[in-house]
C-alpha cells in the first residue's frame, strides 16, 4: 500500500543496506547487473539466520523430514516434464520506439492470449507496443566442450525439481511412511524480463522449498498444516502481521500445476505483493517425472499393500522477498535525546550482531583492555554464535547510533566503575534504556533474552 508511512521507505532501506554493508548491487564497480545483488557482511548474517531458522522449523525439528542439496544445472528432460520447457513463461510486449520490454501483466490484463495488443502505449516512451509474445524464463547453458541440441541444460527455475528426482533415493535410503516431506534450501534463476523493486523481483534468488507427499485424499489437512506454519514462521523472523494478507489465487492465476494456490501477500510500498507460496501440486509432478524417466516413483503403503504415486502439498518461500520483508518491518524512527533516529527493531533471533561492545574512551588502553575481555567473553559464547562486534570508533553516541542502525539490541559499555567494580552499562536498543550489570552476569543476561 502506498501511504504516508511508506513516503521513500524503498530509498531508505536500499540506501541503509549499502551503506551498512547489508547488500550490494552486483558488479557494481562495472555499472551493476539488473536484478543481481550481492550479500555483505550484515546482510549474510541476516540472511543465514533467516535460513536456519525456516531450517529448524521446516526441517531438522520435525520427525517427518529429510533435507537434500540438489545440483543447479538441471538436465532438460528434468525440466521437460516438469512443463518448465513448454510453459516457464511470462507474457512479454516490445515497445517499437524505444525497444524496452515489458511483462504484458504488469502494465495491462493478463487474460490476453497471444498476438493480440494490450494496450497502446509504452509507459516509458509513449510509442507504440507490439504484439504479445511468450518469453521462456529459464537461463539456458552447455554441458561440455560441445554447444549441441544434446548438450542443452538449464539452471533451474525452481528448487523443487531436485527435490521431485531424489524422492526415490530419499525412500530408497530412508524407507519413510506417509506423510513426510522433502526440504531445499538453495538458489534459483530466472530470466525476470523487468527485475524491479530492490530484492523483490530477481534474477538470482533463493528458495526455501517442501514437498510433503501425502495420500491423494489427505492434501487438504495438510495444506492448512502448513499454512498455520509458513505463518508461525513469518511472525518469529519479525515479519509484521498487519501487512501480510492471505490470498486464495484464482484458477486462472494459478501455476500450471497447482490444483489450489494461497498467495501470502505483503505489503510492500510499492504494492501488496506476493511474499511466499502455498500450493497443492496434486502427483503432478511425481506423475510426469515417471512418464519422461520410466523409473518408477509410486509408493507402496506397507500396511494396505497399496501402490500409488502421493499428492504433494508445497510451501515456497523466497530469502530475498523474507529479507525485505523483515527489513520493511523493522525500519523505525522515533526521536531520541531531541534527534531523529532510524533504527533497525530487528528480532534478536535474526538480528546481524547480537551485542556490542564499546570501551568508553578509545585512549584509555586499560579501558580498551577490559573491553576486549568483555568482548572475547561474549565473542566465544556459542550461544551468540560470533555475531558480537567491538567498536571504539567515535563517541559513545555514534556508536549507539550505528548499532541502532543495524538492528543489534544491546550496547555495552565499560568505563572507568568497571575497572574497580567489575560491572558495565548495557543499553537496550529500544528504548535506550541503560541499566548497570555485573560483567558475570552478562552472558546469562543476554542469553536469557527471548529470542524473538
Ligand atoms: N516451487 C514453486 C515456486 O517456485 P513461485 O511462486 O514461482 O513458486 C516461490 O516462487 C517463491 O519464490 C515466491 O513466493 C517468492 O517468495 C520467491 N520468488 C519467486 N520469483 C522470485 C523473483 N524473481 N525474485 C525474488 N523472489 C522470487
Amino acid at each position: 500500500m502506498s501511504s504516508p508511512a511508506n513516503e521513500g521507505l524503498m530509498e531508505k532501506i536500499v540506501a541503509l543496506c549499502k551503506r551498512r554493508g547489508f547488500v550490494y548491487p552486483s558488479a557494481e564497480i562495472y555499472g551493476g547487473l539488473a536484478g543481481f545483488f550481492d550479500y555483505g557482511p550484515l546482510g549474510l548474517a541476516l540472511k543465514n539466520n533467516i535460513k536456519n531458522l525456516w531450517w529448524k522449523q521446516f526441517v531438522s525439528n520435525r520427525d517427518d523430514m529429510f533435507g537434500v542439496d540438489a545440483a543447479l544445472i538441471t538436465k532438460k528432460e528434468v525440466l521437460e516434464a516438469s512443463g518448465h520447457v513448454g510453459g516457464f513463461s511470462d507474457p512479454m510486449v516490445v515497445c517499437s520506439k524505444c525497444k524496452h520490454r515489458f511483462r504484458a501483466d504488469q502494465i495491462t490484463r493478463s487474460d490476453l492470449g497471444d498476438g493480440k495488443k494490450v494496450g497502446p502505449f509504452c509507459p516509458d516512451c509513449g510509442g507504440a507496443l507490439g504484439d504479445l509474445s511468450q518469453f521462456n524464463m529459464m537461463f539456458q547453458t552447455h554441458v561440455g566442450a560441445v554447444q549441441e541440441e544434446n548438450s542443452v541444460a538449464y539452471l533451474r527455475p525452481e528448487t523443487a525439481q531436485g527435490i521431485f528426482t531424489n524422492f526415490k533415493n530419499v525412500v530408497d535410503s530412508f524407507h519413510p511412511r506417509l506423510p513426510f516431506g522433502i526440504g531445499q534450501i538453495g538458489k534459483a534463476f530466472r530470466n525476470e524480463i523487468a527485475p524491479r523493486d530492490f530484492l523483490f523481483r530477481l534474477r538470482e534468488l533463493e528458495q526455501m522449498e517442501v514437498e510433503y507427499f501425502v495420500k491423494p485424499k489427505e492434501w487438504e489437512g495438510v495444506f492448512e498444516m502448513w499454512r498455520t506454519e509458513m505463518l508461525r514462521f513469518l511472525e518469529s523472523i519479525g515479519i509484521d502481521r498487519t501487512k501480510t494478507h492471505e490470498l486464495e489465487v484464482s484458477e486462472g492465476d494459478r501455476a500450471h500445476y497447482s490444483k489450489r494456490t494461497f498467495d501470502f501477500d505483503f505489503d510492500f510500498p510499492f504494492g501488496r505483493k506476493e511474499l511466499y507460496g502455498l500450493a497443492y501440486r496434486t502427483d503432478f509432478d511425481l506423475r510426469n517425472h515417471q512418464t519422461m524417466s520410466g523409473a518408477k516413483l509410486e509408493f507402496v503403503d506397507e500396511e494396505t499393500n497399496e501402490s500409488f504415486i502421493p499428492h504433494v502439498v508445497e510451501p515456497s518461500l523466497g530469502v530475498e522477498r523474507s529479507v525485505l520483508a523483515v527489513l520493511l518491518s523493522a525500519y523505525t524512527e522515533d526521536e531520541m535525546n531531541g534527534e531523529v533516529r532510524s533504527f533497525l527493531k530487528l528480532k534478536p533471533a535474526v538480528a546481524p550482531i547480537k551485542a556490542a561492545v564499546f570501551p568508553l574512551l578509545k585512549n584509555k588502553p586499560e579501558l580498551v583492555a577490559k573491553a576486549r575481555e568483555v568482548y572475547q567473553l561474549l565473542k566465544k559464547d556459542p550461544a551468540f554464535g560470533g555475531a558480537v562486534m567491538f567498536d571504539d570508533n567515535g563517541n559513545i553516541g555514534k556508536r549507539y547510533r550505528r548499532q541502532d542502525e543495524i538492528g543489534t539490541p544491546f550496547c555495552i559499555t565499560v568505563d572507568f566503575d568497571s575497572l574497580e567494580k567489575g560491572d558495565v552499562t548495557v543499553r537496550a536498543r529500544d528504548t535506550g534504556k541503560q541499566d548497570r550489570m555485573a560483567i558475570q552476569e552478562l552472558t546469562i543476561f543476554l542469553r536469557n533474552q527471548p529470542a524473538s
